[in-house]
């Protein structure tokens, strides 16, 4: 590894359902890398405002954020939200459909990035979400943007929503998809968009140790 394992930092963008998380947790694995989810904190964000029922109380819902406390343990298996773990909450449909609304507005997302700066600010981390590469970690020393088609990554949903027994359909779960990226991309602030400087990746019919591995070597060379 040209840069010391503990102190690289690999920032990874990509649209839902790209891979992004189990690819970034096993890399992590792999080279001893603290691992961050940065949509996790978005959806902590969104539990917070379900509780506190200010969906649509913007101003509410940014004093609430300043606020809280939010936590990873586990290397970002855990998620916990003013020491409570909501780590099976931040994953529900209704948290999947409010998600991009509240993570669109721009004085939650000054306050969450933030708080990924300060997580990051050693190195020694791998990070993935929608503007790790272009805002958050600019000056990463790897950046990827992981992409796949809408189809399959629906399909790749549904399957681990079918393992986890929640009862949904393969055309609403890529309607959600559409849904979210459309929000993702278009939206003023921080939008979805590959670097001009990552390495695009392409996952539709590679399997995750593949894209692992190319990962791995891309850093280790
Ligand atoms: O990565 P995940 O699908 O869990 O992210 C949930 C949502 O959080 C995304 O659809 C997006 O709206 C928002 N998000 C974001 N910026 C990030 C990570 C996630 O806006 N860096």
């Amino acid at each position: 590894m040209d840069k010391l394992g503990e102190r690289v930092t690999i920032a990874m963008d990509g649209p839902a359902g790209s891979g992004k998380s189990t690819v970034a947790r096993r890399v992590a694995e792999k080279l001893g890398l603290l691992y961050l989810d940065s949509g996790a904190m978005y959806r902590a964000v969104t539990v917070l405002a379900i509780q506190h029922k200010t969906q649509t109380n913007i101003d509410k819902l940014i004093e609430l954020v300043k606020a809280c406390e939010i936590a990873f343990d586990d290397n970002g298996k855990k998620i916990f939200l003013n020491s409570s773990n909501i780590s099976d909450q931040i994953r529900t449909p209704e948290v999947n459909r409010l998600v991009a609304d509240i993570a669109k507005v721009p004085e939650i997302r000054k306050e969450i990035v933030r708080h990924q700066q300060k997580i990051g600010a050693g190195g020694g981390i791998i990070a993935e979400g929608r503007d790790l590469t272009t805002v958050v970690f600019p000056h990463a020393d790897f950046k990827i943007y992981l992409d796949a088609s809408v189809q399959e990554r629906a399909k790749r949903r549904f399957t681990e929503l079918q393992s986890q027994n929640v009862d949904t359909t393969l055309d609403s779960v890529e309607d959600e998809i559409r849904t979210r990226d459309e929000k993702d991309t278009s939206r003023e602030h921080s939008p979805l968009r590959a670097a001009e400087d990552a390495i695009q990746v392409d996952t539709t019919g590679k399997s995750i140790d593949e894209v692992v591995d190319f990962i791995v070597g891309i850093v280790a060379d």
